[in-house]
């Protein structure tokens, strides 16, 4: 991995630079003192801590405290026995990313506590004060006689400073499937999510929001609460006190067990984060969670390349084909179907690969996915007894792998591996080995993973700490085998692929496919605009985007809600190194559309924010890696709008083949989405120029360098 990492570690006692003592409140500011946490005891000798963005408090003074099994609760009667500070500032270089170049910097305070009655335990907390937001960490340190705990749950506190809009989706444990709500935070009713007719598993059992989950105060600061650097732990979701106005960390259970989460001694929690931006589009550009991850442990991820990719894979959702060799359910109902009802139509033939092979060699894509290879799919959604079932070694009778593999070799493209486990990860646990020596075998370097489904054993969640610690093996045993990761129904991004670059990209969020059998007709056109500002603060987003038939002529009762020109912005918009086209190759055909999807870039060398609001609008600018290429993406909600970009951050010493791909007068996301108007127009460093987007619209525009500079 070409990587270079300039750490410059001050390890200089700040106390009175950027730490210092004050009413026996111990705080520590940002590098620019921007944001400046403080951290003190109670009467009672209780953590606590409040947070400080310029001179207004985003955060009030908040509690600490864990509940442990067989053990009284630590939270009170600490007594502080050691405190450091420290200044630290580095700049690494992502493999593949945003951006190239990431600043990191930050200044440290750590706080040693200890009970002032037996058994003294001890417990250290981790502050980091950026000036992007803070993040803060527990560290539980050996202790003698005690080799591990078991904790019963976590309370951090989060006291808000007012009844903040927030755009948030129900802490469901096992699935983060849902559309964003937005409402204030007293409004907040996650309980009321419940029942969802779409899902195959969610479990909400109290009034919590998962995260991230964003908000904005009444003077225009924006806060969006998340964590880095889940590790051995369960996920964190966040309940709601609409009162008292207070988020308290609520930890995913499980009912096989008792508790919440066990380790080990010594132990860290995740870090629990908090990004401040004074406008929307600073989320996006933050790099707090990634920041507060541990430099990569893969030395070489070279044979990962960013890619854009098709697959055979909108036509199962479609209802066009079957992952199955017969159709075994409604994919609008989930029923499963009587077997006289059934027709073969299987959409993973050989045949019907290298069709898609030739398509993608024809449009310069490098990857293409196959789903529905495998046996198993017999037994998949509306099955209970679904251990043992699902096999990754075993393609159907009508699916050559090594065929197929060789085909696509041939023609310059690789192809993607998919591994669907129907949420029952000891089934895919006994057959990692084997699964990933089949790939290693053909030359294929990504897999997709799906979990569709209750988690087996029953009791286990999506996102407790049992799962969480799959989810990484997955990950740990893929990079042996130098294959990289796109999870559905994952675990939330955390930062890990600061870590492990081989975690290329996940799902995690109500995708492209619910636009084909959502019982509510598909995404609203306020849900991307809304993603980008949430989900997307966790990371890489399989999105799906590229869909250039918006009327669904098989799925009469949906569509999707967005313009051709939107679904093209979303390759800016929404980040991710791998970004599927996801129509049919026909839908594509004699589209000069699809012109964009060809020329836009993967990987970036730096990404802006132009402008943006939570749920209306935003317009992301990104500079390709190595061409210097720049693309232009700009998406709205259900209003119509204008938006006026500043094309200053071009070079101004380089000429630009411009090319504009705009929604027409006539565009409308219901009525007439397909409408698109491309034109080739003058752009350089000087240019200011008005877009008009049309209801649930966009606008993309690529930007390809003219060969001699001038
Ligand atoms: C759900 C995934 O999100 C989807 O992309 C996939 O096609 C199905 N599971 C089948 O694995
Ligand atoms: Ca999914």
């Amino acid at each position: 991995m070409k990587k270079y990492c300039l750490a410059i570690v001050l390890a200089l006692l700040l106390l009175g630079i950027s730490c210092q003592k004050k009413d026996a409140t111990i705080i520590v500011s940002s590098p620019n003192q921007t944001n400046t946490i403080g951290f003190g005891l109670t009467a009672e000798g209780q953590p606590s801590y409040w947070v400080l963005h310029g001179e207004d408090k985003v955060i009030d003074t908040s509690l600490m405290g864990f509940e442990f099994k067989n053990q009284d609760p630590l939270a009170k009667n600490f007594k502080i026995v050691s405190q450091s500070e420290r200044a630290f500032e580095e700049t690494w270089e992502m493999p593949w990313g945003e951006q190239r170049e990431v600043e990191n910097k930050y200044n440290e305070l750590v706080i040693g506590l200890e009970e002032t009655e037996d058994p003294k335990r001890r417990l250290n907390i981790y502050f980091r004060a950026y000036d992007d937001g803070i993040g803060f960490r527990y560290g539980f340190p050996s202790q003698q006689g005690v080799d591990s705990i078991t904790i019963m749950d976590e309370h951090t506190e989060f006291q808000l400073t007012g009844d903040h809009m927030t755009w948030w989706i129900p802490g469901d444990w096992d699935i983060y499937e849902h559309l964003y709500n937005t409402s204030k935070v007293s409004e907040i009713d996650a309980l009321a999510k419940r029942d969802h007719p779409d899902l195959a598993q969610t479990t909400i059992p109290e009034n919590a929001v998962n995260t991230p989950v964003t908000m904005r105060m009444d003077n225009g600061t924006h806060l969006s609460f998340h964590e880095a650097d889940l590790t051995n732990y369960s996920g964190m979701t966040l309940k709601v006190d609409t009162e008292k106005l207070k988020l308290t960390s609520e930890l995913v259970g499980s009912a096989r067990q008792d508790h919440k989460l066990k380790v080990a001694l010594p132990a860290k929690s995740p870090w629990r984060t908090l990004q401040i931006a004074d406008k929307a589009g600073d989320l996006i550009t933050s790099r707090l969670i990634e920041n507060l991850n541990e430099p990569s442990v893969i030395d070489d991820i070279s044979w990962f390349s960013p890619m854009k990719y098709v697959g055979i894979w909108w036509e199962m959702h479609l209802g066009v084909s079957t992952w199955d060799l017969e159709a075994t359910q409604d994919m609008n109902t989930f029923a499963t179907l009587d077997r006289e009802q059934t027709s073969t139509k299987h959409g993973a033939t050989t045949e019907n690969t290298k069709k898609y092979i030739d398509f993608a060699a024809a449009n310069g894509f490098g990857g293409v996915l196959v789903e529905g290879w495998n046996t198993g799919w017999d037994h998949w959604i509306g099955f209970e007894d679904r251990e043992g079932v699902f096999d990754f070694v075993t393609p159907y009778a009508d699916y050559d792998i090594a065929e197929v593999n060789r085909y696509a070799k041939e023609k310059g493209v690789e192809m993607i591996m998919h591994h669907e486990t129907s949420a029952a990860p000891r089934t895919y646990d006994q057959q990692l080995h084997a699964a990933y020596e089949l790939m290693q075998k053909h030359g294929m370097h990504s897999v997709k993973t799906g979990y569709v489904g209750k988690i087996i054993p029953s009791g286990e969640y999506h996102h407790g700490q049992w799962m969480v610690n799959h989810y990484r093996k997955v990950l740990e045993t893929a990079a042996s085998y130098q294959v990289a990761i796109n999870a559905h129904e994952p675990i939330k991004g955390t930062g890990l692929r600061r870590t492990y670059p081989n975690a290329i990209s996940r799902e995690g969020l109500r995708g492209q496919e619910f636009n084909a059998w959502a019982s509510d007709g598909g995404n609203p056109p306020e849900h991307l605009p809304i993603v980008a500002f949430t989900r997307m603060l966790a990371g890489p987003i399989d999105f799906t985007p590229g869909a250039f038939e918006m009327t669904l002529p098989s799925k009469p009762n949906n569509q999707i809600n967005t313009t051709l020109a939107q679904q093209l912005a979303l390759y800016v918009v929404i980040y991710s190194p791998i970004q599927m086209a996801c129509d049919l190759p026909e839908n594509y055909q004699g589209q000069s559309a699809l012109q964009f999807i060809r020329d836009v870039g993967v990987d970036w060398e730096q990404s802006l924010v132009l402008n943006g609001e939570v749920g209306d609008f935003v317009t992301i600018a990104r500079e390709e890696r190595e061409t210097g290429n720049w693309f232009v993406g700009g998406i709205t909600d259900e209003n119509a709008r204008e938006i006026t970009v500043d094309f200053s951050f071009l070079d101004p010493n380089r000429a630009y083949e411009a090319r504009l791909y705009a929604d027409t007068s006539e565009s409308h996301y219901r009525d007439n989405p397909m409408d698109i108007h491309i034109e080739s127009v003058e752009i350089d460093a000087n240019t200011q120029k008005t877009f008009k987007l049309a209801a649930g619209g966009g606008f993309a525009i690529s930007l390809i360098l003219k060969g001699a500079a001038e």
